[in-house]
């Protein structure tokens, strides 16, 4: 989604600006522009399309400056062009902003200002922003343009990250946040902002986060915090990052997504690294144990999510209700935001979020927590509003994942949900000795396993090329690999624009069985476990009608083999652990069909990775 980079400092801040718009390209957007403090005056460029057409645009263009901001659009608000590609400026060109979030109340506010004799250019919220800031700054008494920024954000409702330039003060960038991220990265008599920590750490490590309505007054030598609502300054608290450049590469894969596949085998590990004890294999989560007894006294546990991480949740509640014993519901972030649902003070809530920043997701944290919920995190990206807002949680250690379609944080919160739920039935003794063992030394052996069925790429992307002109998918999948059969439809859709369908496999019988014919590819994850001849008895339905089935088997299961058309196997295995092998050929399958058809794989149209409005 939308995102946001800036510089002051004594840089030429155009390839500082261009480079950060780049590293933001993975979040998904529409169009893309800059605005330059160039000789007392403010010159904007912008562009429909990809970064690369921008910077064709202003290759003619004198584009020398110290300060500048840029951002890449995502449309909400107005058809993705020109005109609306951010930055936008005021009327009077006094004041230029960048804008990420949505502007609740703008149609008001645009009433009231077009009444006041403004006018304006685009379809766009910010616009109205800018022009608010501007009727501040021309109708108070010395206004300054710090103190325009806070009078026109304290009449907005909505969410923004945004910063803003002003034409009579050149040295200076004046940025803020609600509820869109922020970052602030300092460097040696120069300051980078972006809305997430890819564009910053290859100049600096050291970063502020903004808080809801802080005000942040930057100049190249000082950063100054206040409030939306206060005139006294507050400390900022520096974090430091701990990304290497090296991590927002491709290293020579052909494209994010499918390097991110292949790391999961070390992102695997980092996630378990140091959370079990290698002598007594104990699991210890050391940001949950100052909450553990409240976890330990829950009546229930809701897990709330979106996408991806939604079907993580899943395979969660499959894993705590069964070794944990404790009742689980999952719920999607954006329902249970809205639904008025019932939480009570014994319950504990966990938010999964590869990006930390899902609007959706923070609404439903910032709702149970007003319930008085515990409200545990589950993300990956350190320092991000999840795990700013929850009560304690647990970091993924994926990485960065820069593929839109996620892959390696899937599989990083699945082993997270569990050790998490190994730990509660340690804790309650729900679990006998035996089976704790086993699950451990299996999921302890799974980036082994997930090594051997990488290897075998080649024969998976013989499959994709049987099937990559398929108009429509099927997936199925039954206990823990229900929520596989779901991702695996995910990840196909996402990336190929095939239509598919991910369904429990007990339920095809109810609907689904209906599309099989000789044209439909039907996915079935069939690993060896508790249900696997149920699952067996589906195939032989799919195979009555036709269907051209694909299985993700066992190996040695010749059974299978012989009975289905096109095999991708993983090794044995737990059945605790199988959703990490049996994702890891679908990741794979979807990757190389989308190849096939020629599509935008870390980038697919009109999706983005980081969903920061609802
Ligand atoms: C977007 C991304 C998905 C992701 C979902 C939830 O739709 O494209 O890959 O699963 O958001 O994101 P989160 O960061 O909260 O896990």
């Amino acid at each position: 989604m939308c995102g946001i980079v800036g510089y002051i400092g004594p840089k030429n801040a155009y390839p500082v600006l261009i480079k950060g718009l780049k590293r933001l390209e993975y979040r998904g957007y529409d169009s893309s522009g800059i605005a330059l403090s160039q000789n007392n005056q403010i010159n904007i460029f912008k562009k429909k399309g990809k970064v690369s057409e921008l910077e064709y645009f202003c290759s003619e263009k004198e584009t020398y400056t110290n300060v500048g901001i840029a951002h890449t659009r995502w449309a909400t608000h107005g058809e993705p062009n020109d005109n609306n590609a951010h930055p936008h400026h005021s009327m009077n060109n006094t004041f230029s902003i960048i804008h990420n979030g949505i502007i609740e109340n703008y149609e008001r506010l645009k009433k009231d200002l077009l009444n006041k004799g403004y006018t304006f250019y685009s379809d766009t919220d910010s616009e109205v922003l800018a022009n608010l800031i501007e009727y501040m700054y021309n109708e108070g008494d010395h206004v300054n343009a710090e103190q325009a920024v806070r009078m026109a954000l304290s009449r907005v409702v909505g969410a923004y990250g945004l910063v803003v330039m002003c034409k009579d003060e050149p040295g200076k960038l004046i940025a803020s946040r609600v509820s869109s991220p922020l970052a602030i990265g300092i460097g040696e008599g120069e300051y980078f902002l972006a809305s997430d920590a890819t564009p910053i750490i290859e100049y600096t490590k050291n970063v502020v986060f903004l808080n809801d309505k802080d005000v942040a007054i930057i100049t190249k030598n000082s950063l100054t915090l206040k409030s939306v609502d206060a005139d006294e300054e507050i400390t900022p608290e520096i974090h430091r990052i701990e990304l290497s450049v090296g991590e927002l590469e491709k290293n020579g894969y052909d494209h994010f997504m499918l390097k991110e596949i292949f790391e999961q085998p070390k992102t695997i590990t980092d996630s378990f690294r140091g959370r079990i004890d290698p002598v007594t294999k104990e699991v210890f989560l050391g940001g949950l144990s100052e909450v553990m007894p409240r976890i330990l006294d829950a009546k229930r546990i809701i897990i709330i999510a979106c996408g991806t991480s939604w079907h993580a949740a899943l395979i969660g509640e499959y894993l705590i209700e069964e070794y944990a014993q404790v009742p689980v519901e999952v719920e999607y972030a954006s329902e249970y935001r809205y639904r008025r649902p019932i939480i009570r003070e014994d319950d504990v809530v966990i938010a999964i979020s590869q990006s930390g920043e899902t609007a959706d997701t923070m609404a439903a944290i910032r709702l149970a927590k007003e319930k008085g919920a515990l409200v545990l995190g589950i993300c990956n990206v350190v320092g991000s509003s999840v795990a700013r807002e929850t009560h304690a949680g647990i970091y993924t250690h994926a990485g960065v994942e820069i593929g839109v379609a996620s892959t390696k944080a899937f599989t990083a919160q699945v082993t997270v949900l569990t050790l998490i739920a190994l730990r509660l039935a340690r804790k309650h003794q729900t679990i006998t000795d035996e089976r704790y063992f086993t699950i451990i030394d299996d999921l302890i052996s799974v980036p082994d396993k997930i090594e051997s069925i990488l290897i075998k790429h080649p024969s998976i992307k013989k499959i994709a090329k049987k099937y990559y002109k398929a108009v429509n998918a099927l997936y199925l999948g039954r206990g823990f690999l229900f929520p596989v059969a779901l991702e695996g439809a995910l990840k196909l859709k996402e990336i190929s624009y095939i239509h598919a369908e991910g369904y429990a496999a007990g339920e095809m019988k109810h609907g689904p069985i209906a599309l099989i014919d000789n044209n439909l590819p039907v996915v079935v994850v069939a690993a060896k476990d508790r249900y696997y001849e149920k699952v067996v008895s589906n195939i032989q339905e799919v195979k009555a009608r036709k269907g051209n089935i694909i299985a993700v088997i066992t190996e040695g299961d010749s059974a299978l083999r012989d009975m289905v058309e096109d095999i991708m196997e993983i090794p044995k295995c737990d059945e605790v652990v199988s959703p990490l092998l049996t994702v890891i050929p679908l990741q794979l399958f979807s990757y190389y069909i989308a190849v096939l058809r020629g599509c935008d794989v870390d980038q697919p149209r009109n999706l983005a990775k980081s969903v920061t409005v609802e």
